[in-house]
């Protein structure tokens, strides 16, 4: 495991806004048909920023570090900054990621970017 991170190792460890929001204003579902992981995130929306991230993820470690971190970048963002936070933030943000696991960074932002298209959707907007 030499090559993770320390942060990657922590939020592997020790991951943050796990769980569902039973009420969401939005929620996104990614899976990578090659591997089979799947990431579903749920937001809380206030005044157009995120207010609350919550998320389900069955995969690897790093599918699991990269939810915790991106549910972390998230919260107090407005939706147009989390809109624009890309797949190479996240992986920069723990600190890098083997090249074999980089394709495990996408699905976070990726969940996170549904959550606010289908917030959206539900708004009419
Ligand atoms: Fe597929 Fe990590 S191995 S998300």
């Amino acid at each position: 495991m030499a090559f993770y991170s320390e942060k990657v190792m922590d939020h592997f460890a020790n991951p943050r806004n796990i769980g569902e929001i039973k009420d969401a204003d939005g929620v996104g579902e990614v899976g990578n048909p090659v591997c089979g992981d799947m990431m579903t995130f749920y937001i809380k929306v206030k005044d157009n920023k995120i207010e609350d991230v919550k998320f389900k993820t069955f995969g690897c470690g790093a599918a699991i570090a990269v939810s915790s971190i991106v549910s972390e970048m998230a919260v107090g963002k407005t939706l147009d900054e989390v809109m624009n936070l890309t797949n190479a933030d996240v992986a920069k943000a723990l600190g890098g990621l083997p090249p074999n696991k980089m394709h495990c960074s996408n699905l976070g932002a990726d969940a996170l970017h549904r959550a606010i298209e289908n917030y959206k959707i539900k708004q009419g907007k």
